[in-house]
């Protein structure tokens, strides 16, 4: 794993590299999901590409305009005041370019036409996989982390994250003060395909009294004790945040507990698309609690907006590690935030698995139930 130092702006200006950077041409790809932080990163790519005189092509609409050959010119003109905007200006999509039959010679041909010589994706752990894929298929890659869910193996955090778990926070907070003045019980729902990271910062921070995640079932029953034994001491409410693919374990008398589901659809890489799994929780409670029920899913406001500081940073630091890589001349990694330092992963030790929440820091919250 190595460490990726950028040089300074001033000793790039006063020694162009330019005949030593071992491209010519790289392409950005904004792949799966979109988040708060792509601009920055694609600006981040961009500017510091175009100092070493490195020509920059943005791919449309994601995969799919690599598949389209949708490619245009990215001039430093073009990323100019971006950092702040939420969303990609490249546009994003969910396919996989790998799926028709002609797909990886479609890619070649594009990449080829452009003289491109690596694609920076920048994506979730589908876009590493892909990434991977298209690696092994001869195209060289340099993987960006991104995701609201943080669940990319590798890196500490994913940009995106910090403004999704603001987002939620904030949101728990509003329906604290809502839930108190009519004595409700408030569940929300957050985002994060199979892990719960988003939930349990978002309700550590935003004082939850339970929560639920994918990665530790919960039984419905401990729900019912944790909000009967709050209203037994006086708490007017209770605020349970629920992450979309929890767990919620189902005691059914003498026969097998079961898993509380919500109906399912699949994407083009077979993906699950979750949402509703706090309406679901809400009828179970109905049965057992004697108390208003409320339920509010979060859903892609979580990914819509402006990204914090922190996320325009990381993402920065990540774009340009990203940038100095392609200087270089290597490809077959992902750059990833790991500590104080951006650091290249390579790409096959990213796809092995998906990071999964901190187990200690989840039970921390039980602490406050
Ligand atoms: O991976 C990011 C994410 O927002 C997940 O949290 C969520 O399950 C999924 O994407 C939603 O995808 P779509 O925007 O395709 O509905």
């Amino acid at each position: 794993m190595n460490k990726i130092k950028p040089r300074s702006n001033a000793s790039a200006r006063l020694k162009s590299t330019a005949q030593k950077s071992k491209i010519r041409n790289l392409a950005i790809v904004t792949g799966g999901g979109d988040c708060p932080g792509l601009n920055a990163a694609i600006r981040a790519v961009v500017k510091r590409a175009s100092q070493e005189k490195v020509h920059c092509w943005g791919v449309l609409e994601g995969f799919r305009g690599l598949y389209d050959g949708q490619i245009k010119r990215l001039e430093p003109i073009d990323v100019a005041g971006i950092i702040s905007r939420g969303g990609t200006i490249l546009g994003s999509s969910r396919f996989n370019p790998l799926k028709p039959k002609d797909g990886l010679q479609k890619i070649k041909k594009q990449l080829q036409e452009k003289n491109i010589d690596v694609l920076m994706n920048i994506g979730g752990e589908g876009t590493m996989r892909l990434s991977y894929e298209l690696e092994k298929k001869g195209i060289p890659v340099i993987g960006i982390p991104k995701t609201i869910d943080n669940d990319v193996w590798g890196t500490d955090f994913t940009f995106g994250f910090d403004t999704a778990v603001s987002i939620a926070t904030e949101a728990i907070d509003r329906l604290h003060t809502t839930a108190e003045s009519h004595s409700r019980i408030m569940i929300v729902e957050v985002m994060g395909r199979h892990t719960g990271w988003i939930a349990t910062y978002a309700g550590l921070a935003g004082g939850a009294d339970a929560i639920l995640i994918p990665e530790k079932p919960f039984r419905l029953s401990r729900l019912i004790e944790i909000i009967e034994w709050r209203q037994k001491v006086g708490k007017r409410f209770s605020i349970i945040v629920v992450s979309e693919d929890a767990k919620i374990i189902l005691d059914q008398g003498n026969k097998k507990p079961s898993i509380l589901e919500i109906p399912s659809h699949y994407d083009e890489y077979g993906k699950v698309q979750l949402g509703g799994i706090a309406i679901a929780l809400e009828e179970e409670l109905r049965k057992h609690i004697n108390a208003e029920i409320r339920s509010t899913i979060l859903g892609h406001v979580q990914r819509g907006g402006s990204p914090t500081a922190y996320d325009r940073v990381l993402a920065t630091r990540l774009g340009v590690a990203a940038a100095e890589l392609a200087l270089q001349g290597k490809h077959a990694r992902m750059v990833a935030l790991q500590g104080k330092e951006i650091k290249a992963i390579a790409l096959n030790k990213v796809v092995k698995k998906l990071k999964t929440v901190d187990l200690n820091l989840y039970e921390l919250s039980k602490i406050f139930y």
